[in-house]
């Protein structure tokens, strides 16, 4: 027991060095002297207290809250800065920015807030810094560090926020329905920060998420996907997707991953549940990458097993051609998620398509010619597409989980014998259809098109090698098949 309250001075002692190192940052300095002078109530809040007490690199964002106009302590901070930067203000909410050298400084005069039920814009009253505190979404983002001079880095509590921390507990400061009520995106921040911070919610809380879950509806989409993002990028993201799902809210911001639960039995034969077996997936990778956009590629490789389902009587389940029509299925649900519709996009859609590929080159005997193809058509991404393999064994057979993963080996040692040899990431063939119609003095046809892809099959194959010359004689030797002979002969 004795040794464990030590443990805790210790840490607290630290935690409060932590915070001692910042207060002679020229921001803090200045919203000290500013105080001072103004005679006003200042601290720093939120999750910059929360990420000195746990440790955490503070990141470069800073709330500050004062007893009084936020607009104008904003001014007053500014103007004691060398250079002084610009003061953004908004007049609505009573709120100030700047932002000084990296850091952003927000200013919130403190307040009383309560929300219209149809909107997360909250009516705002001037209040004291408890009830500023008590309006915020969890203790553990409710304390806040005192910036007058005479009570220099004090803590201030009131909802002991540092128990919760030692704890690793989620909990609002007031009656979660309230909480949640008042902005349902603080939901899918509970399941965040569980995730990322690997805490437990605590149970009523947990409850209120299940019970306002419908509230959600109220957020905008690119405010939810912003919190998905963080669960997908914390270290064991299928925590906060089984949170999503047990609360209800995954049913209803991303229900097609939903389509993926289940086990159907027919003869006997059961197929894998592959919701589960995806978020087993999704930590795999993550275990491996913190490639956002790999780890939608894990979320979403095996979207289209419910569309393409099948039991084969005498054989048992498949599922054709998920690969294609997953892929397919990527545009659509990023569109819905509001997600970038771009060079990211058709990077998971490339990952979705090809995601077999390396576990069947594993699971035959790896030819030259498929490693090649595996190159030319993957590219750059074919490391990320290897880890998206490798994580998709999810087998609980050892042995052949082993067999697996000496293939992977094999596939890995020919793709870097390969690429040394034939340079075929990135590749063009080497024959344009420039160059064809050109030689031969036609036009643009559907025989030019042909042409080029028997070259590129052919270096593919490995019949001819990777070189100008050797494809150059084929493309002559074709155009004599069908009658065409190089101008000027
Ligand atoms: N806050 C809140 N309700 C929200 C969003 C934020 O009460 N929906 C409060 C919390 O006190 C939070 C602070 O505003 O700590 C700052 O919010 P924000 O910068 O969005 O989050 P952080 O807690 O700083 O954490 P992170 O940067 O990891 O998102």
């Amino acid at each position: 027991m004795l040794t464990f309250i030590i443990f805790l001075l210790l840490a607290l002692i630290q935690n409060m060095e932590t915070f001692i190192k910042y207060l002679d940052d020229p921001i803090f300095r200045a919203v000290t002297k500013a105080a001072g002078e103004m005679n006003l109530m200042a601290c720093v809040v939120g999750g910059f207290v929360r990420d000195c007490l746990l440790g955490r690199d503070a990141k470069n964002d800073i709330d500050i809250a004062v007893v009084g106009s936020g607009i104008d302590f904003a001014h007053a901070v500014a103007a004691r800065l060398s250079p002084p930067p610009e003061v953004k203000f908004f007049k609505n909410f009573g709120t100030a920015m700047i932002q000084y050298k990296d850091v952003k400084v927000e200013f919130v005069g403190a307040r009383k807030e309560s929300y219209r039920c149809d909107s997360r814009k909250p009516l705002v009253e001037d209040g004291s810094l408890e009830d500023d505190q008590k309006r915020r979404d969890f203790t553990i983002n409710a304390m806040a560090f005192d910036l007058r001079m005479s009570e220099l880095g004090e803590l201030i509590d009131p909802f002991n926020g540092m128990q919760d921390l030692r704890d690793k507990v989620i909990r609002t400061p007031l009656n979660p329905d309230i909480t949640f009520s008042d902005d349902p995106l603080r939901m899918m921040r509970a399941i965040r920060f569980a995730s990322q911070l690997d805490f437990i919610i605590e149970d009523g809380c947990y409850a209120a998420i299940a019970r306002n879950a419908g509230r959600i509806g109220i957020v905008s989409m690119e405010r939810v996907v912003d919190e998905l993002n963080l669960i997908i990028m914390s270290s064991k993201p299928s925590r906060g997707f089984r949170m999503l799902d047990e609360t209800g809210l995954l049913q209803l911001i991303f229900p097609v991953l939903l389509d993926l639960k289940g086990v159907e039995t027919i003869e006997g034969k059961g197929h894998k549940d592959n919701f589960y077996h995806t978020l087993a997936v999704l930590d795999n990778v993550s275990n491996t990458s913190s490639n956002l956009w790999l780890r939608w590629s894990a979320l979403l490789h095996d979207i289209a097993k419910p569309a393409t389902k099948k039991f084969i009587p005498g054989s048992g389940w498949t599922f054709h051609a998920h690969e294609f029509k997953g892929s397919k299925m990527v545009s659509k649900i990023f569109r819905e998620l509001k997600l970038p519709l771009n060079e990211k996009m058709k990077f998971v859609e490339k990952m979705v398509l090809l995601h077999l590929r390396p576990i069947v080159l594993a699971e035959d005997t790896v030819s030259d010619s498929a490693v090649r193809r595996l190159l030319f058509e993957a590219g750059d991404d074919v490391d990320d597409l290897m880890l998206l393999c490798e994580a998709d064994i999810t087998s609980k057979n050892q042995i052949k989980v082993k067999n697996f993963l000496e293939n992977f080996e094999i596939v890995r040692r020919k793709l870097v014998e390969i690429e040394e040899k034939d340079r075929l990431r990135n590749w063009q063939p080497p024959i344009t259809g420039d160059l064809i119609m050109t030689t031969f003095g036609i036009p643009p046809s559907r025989l030019v098109g042909e042409i080029k892809e028997i070259i590129t099959e052919a270096i593919l194959e490995g019949s001819i090698p990777n070189e100008f010359d050797a494809a150059f004689q084929l493309m002559l030797d074709e155009g004599k098949k069908h009658g065409l002979v190089p101008v000027g002969t």
